[in-house]
């Protein structure tokens, strides 16, 4: 599998959960690249200005009994995290196909 030398370098994959499935993401990296290396083209090509202004990166985190929002691009992926909640704009493709959420 290649991607193009977009995402920080990473030497393994972690797994999140995304809406209640798992997905394999590259460490080190942004959760907004984790998406985009799940579904490359939604990703690059969507509206997101990657620094923290546009806040259509929004996602939700679980955070013990809470949800806790977070920007995708400004927060580091991390071994099971879950993300509960995605902004409109964070269009997953077919990843999002696969776990039953269009
Ligand atoms: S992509 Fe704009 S705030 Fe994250």
């Amino acid at each position: 599998m290649t991607h193009p030398d977009i995402f920080q370098p990473y030497e393994k994959l972690v797994e999140i959960e995304i809406l209640g499935r798992r997905f394999s993401v590259p460490e080190n990296n942004s959760l907004l690249r984790c998406f985009q290396y799940l579904s490359l083209e939604s990703i690059s090509y969507g509206d997101f200005c990657w620094n923290g202004e546009c806040l259509n990166c929004q996602v939700w985190i679980r955070d013990g009994e809470k949800e806790k929002p977070a920007m995708a691009c400004r927060t580091t992926v991390a071994e099971g995290m879950q993300i509960v909640r995605l902004a409109p704009a964070i269009d997953l493709g077919e990843a999002a196909a696969e776990a039953g959420h269009e």
